[in-house]
């Protein structure tokens, strides 16, 4: 097998809500590593998806009023659109509601079964529902008592409740596999990262003892269910574990990706919310079915917020939708990336936020492409200079900062330690912006005797960003196609033998460059992302329902009075343009009969790829809808447009009506 094919997952999340930045966050470290090692030569495979099973989603689809399959289908269209505004460049995406997963998860129960790894047995403790996972009364966080001090309930480590449960139940044979795993453990010690990590399962939870594991349940149905004994259901961690198998066929007619990317190196993801189950369960599982272990299981830690944790009832939690809305994709999976130390928790706070946007990459970055581009075109007509090695003072140590930017990114990124990867990059450009200040090209240009100086500065600074942009590629797609575009270089093809020496040479630069980010008045956006947070508080305990199943099962009816506050009309489009930092959104300039000029911002620019079609077409707009910022721009209104399979077509009218025209 090739050492070049690479598997990495995310853990397959819960759809029994909304998800919010935390979920973003692992989703897009494993998208990070996915396309790095895409760009390093390597055939990736990057699985995400849901765990669609289990007791808490069964209560969430009947407080819903709809049947689970319908809540989790409508939860299924939404992540994925997540996903989608997220970029992330998954391979596949596993539902434990497919078929093909739960044929397998039922036949491995079986085969567990007739081994006599999993035996009948009776089970009694205290289980929390929303952890899905029982608790001994030592485990709780807390315990309530009656008057004669008898445990009559209490809290898991979660912060949920737990009740008391008593069934009957199969039972997974840990115990007989404890040795063997601190064994492995020991012998592969970079099993887990970070470090610490290993230490804290073997002292905690191995070396105590491990006792055999309840693997079904009785009291729900939402699960796949036992085939020999069909009225339990299978336990839900080993449904969902299975599915890092299952994806790639496991157990399946066509197993080619599993017996290629299994075999290769295999990476999961996970918070440490899970390294208990990763790191025992699943290795546990996997012997017993004489398959391979997983070479690495990456821990990462939470982004918590000043109060806490992140949750509903406190109005402290951040949807990743509001921040790309408003500040584009890039500063998300950069600040995401940038500020949850390996190993630790990360506090997000809104001044962090806007303070990154506005300090790292609209100064640091921002300014050094501006001023790049600017000279460019002011001391060489836009042509960038061939590079050559040392002709100023200055150059050879700029060299070294650049090499040395190269060599901690990999090793950076090997490790999977972004804040450190971003670290070595961001290093050199404030490197490179002290080149400019040490090389003062505006004193060398006044002396014509300097004009290979000159040059060598240029090429020098055009040599540096293009590192940069390559360096940013699996973080910041976007911003790194518009620097390399803003210079006039192809986009990243590869990550592999990065050199300054190595810029293309007769490129010429855009003759006039735009600002990659906006600049943010801090004041303003800190308070913009308070008030989104605390939005999100619910007014009672209602159900977040995706649209999608609202609108097919709980279709709302509204009255004709709420259909008449809507003011919809026609406009004429009179600009359209694309928008800096966005691969999404086109700014149109239109005329809504009401002699003003009017500003939307519209995220159809895929659906346009010739966006200038549109200029003199009359659409209809939602005129009376609150104005809102997107990517520093006003948006004043909405562009109606037509939905249909992946397409959108924009609602245009005919020419002869006029401007401002109420529809209704
Ligand atoms: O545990 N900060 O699903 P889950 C960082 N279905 N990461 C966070 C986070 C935060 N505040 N909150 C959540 C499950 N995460 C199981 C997994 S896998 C076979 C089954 C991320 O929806 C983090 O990766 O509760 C964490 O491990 C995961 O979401 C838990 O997702
Ligand atoms: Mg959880």
């Amino acid at each position: 097998m090739s050492e070049k094919n690479f598997y990495i997952t995310t853990p397959i999340y819960y759809p029994s809500g909304k998800l919010h930045i935390g979920s973003a966050y692992t989703t897009i470290a494993c998208d990070v590593l996915a396309r790095y090692k895409r760009l390093m030569g390597y055939d990736v495979f990057y699985l995400t998806g849901l765990d669609e099973h289990g007791q808490k989603i069964q209560s969430k689809a009947e407080e819903a009023g709809v049947s689970p399959q319908a809540y989790v289908d409508g939860m299924a269209a939404s992540v994925k659109e997540l996903w989608e505004l997220l970029d992330i460049s998954y391979d596949k995406f596993i539902r434990t509601t497919d078929d093909y997963h739960e044929e397998v998860v039922a036949a491995v129960f079986e085969k567990l079964l007739a081994q006599d790894d999993i035996y009948l047995g009776e089970y009694a403790g205290w289980y929390s529902v929303s952890d899905e996972e029982f608790f001994t009364e030592s485990q709780l966080a807390e315990v309530f008592r009656d008057e004669n001090g008898k445990v009559t309930g209490g809290i898991a480590p979660s912060g949920h409740e737990v009740e008391w449960v008593s069934e009957e139940s199969y039972f997974l044979r840990l115990s007989k596999y404890q040795d063997w795993l601190a064994d492995f453990f020991k012998s592969q010690p970079d099993f887990i990262s970070p470090d610490s990590r290993m230490n804290e399962m073997l002292k905690n939870f191995i070396e105590p003892g491990l006792e055999d594991l309840a693997v079904s349940r009785t009291t729900f149905t939402w699960g796949v269910p036992v085939p020999s004994n069909p009225k339990h259901v299978v336990y839900v961690w080993i449904d969902a574990l299975l599915n890092y198998a299952t994806a790639l066929g496991y157990g399946q007619d066509n197993h080619a990706n599993f017996d290629k990317f299994w075999n290769g190196t295999v990476y999961h993801m996970v918070g440490k919310d899970i390294l208990r189950f990763h790191s025992i369960y699943w290795p546990i599982i996997l012997k017993m079915l004489d398959l391979k272990l997983p070479d690495r299981l990456i821990a990462h830690g939470w982004f918590v917020m000043q109060d806490g944790k992140m949750s509903k009832s406190k109005g402290n939690v951040v949807y990743p939708e509001m921040l790309v809305e408003r500040y584009g994709l890039d500063p998300l999976r950069y600040y995401l990336m940038r500020s949850l130390p390996v190993g630790s928790d990360g506090t997000f706070t809104p001044e962090d936020y806007v303070g990154r946007i506005n300090y790292e990459l609209a100064n640091d970055l921002g300014n050094l492409l501006n001023r790049t581009v600017a000279m460019i075109n002011k001391y060489f007509d836009g042509q960038v200079p061939s590079y050559q090695e040392n002709v100023t003072d200055f150059d050879a140590s700029l060299a070294e900062a650049a090499e040395q930017a190269v060599a901690d990114y990999h090793k950076y990124m090997e490790a999977v330690d972004y804040p450190r990867t971003l670290e070595a990059v961001w290093n050199l450009i404030a490197r490179t912006n002290k080149y400019i200040d040490e090389t003062a090209p505006w004193v060398l240009a006044k002396d014509e005797s300097k004009r290979e100086q000159l040059a060598s500065v240029m090429s020098h600074l055009a040599a540096s960003l293009r590192l940069v942009a390559h360096m940013i590629e699996p973080f910041m797609m976007t911003t790194s196609r518009a620097v390399l575009e803003q210079l006039g270089m192809e986009p990243v093809a590869s990550l592999e033998n990065l050199a300054l020496a190595d810029l293309p040479t007769g490129l010429t630069v855009v003759a006039k460059g735009t600002p990659i980010f906006p600049r943010l008045d801090m004041d303003e956006e800190i308070a913009y992302i308070k008030e989104q947070m605390s939005a999100g508080k619910p007014a009672a305990d209602k159900v977040w329902m995706p649209e999608e199943v609202e609108l097919t099962l709980n279709r709302k009816e509204i009255k004709f009075d709420d259909f008449d506050k809507v003011e919809i009309r026609v406009a004429e489009v009179k600009e359209v343009s694309k928008v800096a930092g966005s691969e999404k959104l086109l700014q149109f300039r239109l005329d809504a009969g009401d002699g003003e000029d009017r500003q939307i911002l519209s995220g159809i620019a895929k659906f346009y790829p010739n966006e200038q079609e549109l200029v003199g077409k009359k659409v209809q707009i939602v005129a009376n809808l609150k104005p809102r910022k997107m990517l520093g721009h006003i948006s004043q209104g909405m562009i109606l447009s037509a939905e249909h399979g992946d397409n959108l077509t924009l609602l245009t009218v005919d020419d002869s009506v006029p401007n401002g025209s109420l529809i209704g």
